[in-house]
């Protein structure tokens, strides 16, 4: 096995999509397999960190100098910014709510682009992890665009609903725009999430998106469960609040889809 880290992040500009969700849950479903993770949350909502912690953890972690927000700021390496999760080997690099104004922060700064590339190199390189998962937020701008150019690759979640096409052209055209910077960038493919199988509708998403010619499309792809709400509701990856779920298996799925082209 190659012994590289790779990033990978989950990104789309339509909130919703299922990118936390996707990130929490492939990132579990990796670290079930053995691999060893680093998830990092670039998101003001805080959403991935409530994947793996209580409420008032993720609060006094965003209160504190200790996240993303200030090492990206600060231009600090991010080895010094991680927290342990409960599970052994799968961790996190926690986000705060000033996350909202990192854009103006990073406005200013020399290769504004690369400072989250920069901030991780010593990580990237060291070998710790096999993969850092990088959950981004629902907006197309700077902060976006460094978290592009420090990945290896993009996974696109897409909800299967009328609206959860609408604007992905936008999203191409800014990976189109971001492409002479973000060398190393593959688009990985989409993933197809909250599915109503019953729904006709869910055929055509999936033929739409397999027309598409900038990405591929996962065979695996996310039914709505209420499970996956459940766990959310008690701060777990769904796969660890309930191991046999159907969601669990589908990300387990999902997750040895991404692991086998990521190796
Ligand atoms: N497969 C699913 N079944 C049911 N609810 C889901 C599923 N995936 C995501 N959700 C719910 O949809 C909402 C948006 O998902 P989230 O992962 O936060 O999207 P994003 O990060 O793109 O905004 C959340 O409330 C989440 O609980
Ligand atoms: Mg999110």
């Amino acid at each position: 096995m190659k012994k590289d880290t790779k990033v990978i992040c989950f990104a789309n500009n339509k909130g919703g999509s299922g990118k936390t969700t996707t990130c929490a849950n492939v990132g579990y479903s990796l670290w079930e397999m053995g691999r060893r993770v680093l998830l990092i949350d670039g998101d003001m909502q805080l959403n991935l960190s409530l994947s793996f912690f209580s409420e008032e953890q993720v609060l006094d972690m965003a209160k504190s100098e200790r996240n993303l927000y200030h090492a990206v700021c600060d231009q600090k390496d991010l080895k010094d910014y991680i927290v342990r999760t409960p599970q052994e080997g799968l961790d996190l690099i926690p986000s705060s709510t000033l996350m909202s104004g990192i854009e103006f922060q990073l406005f200013t700064k020399w290769q504004r682009e690369f400072i989250l590339k920069r901030c991780l190199s010593s990580i990237a390189g060291s070998g710790e992890y096999d993969y850092i998962l990088i959950d981004a937020p629902p907006t197309l701008g700077g902060w976006v665009m460094n978290i592009l150019c420090a990945s290896h690759g993009i996974i696109v979640p897409v909800e299967a609903s009328p609206w959860g096409l609408f604007g992905l052209a936008n999203m191409f055209e800014f990976l189109g725009q971001v492409r002479d910077m973000a060398r190393d960038l593959q688009t990985m493919g989409i993933v197809i999430t909250k599915v109503n199988t019953r729904k006709n509708y869910f055929k055509q998403t999936m033929d739409a998106l397999r027309e598409l010619k900038e990405i591929p499309v996962f065979d695996s792809y996310i039914r709505i469960d209420s499970t996956i709400e459940w766990s959310q509701d008690n701060n777990q990856p769904v796969a660890a609040y309930r191991k046999s779920s159907r969601s669990g298996a589908e990300y387990r799925a999902l997750a040895k889809e991404v692991d086998e082209y990521a190796w």
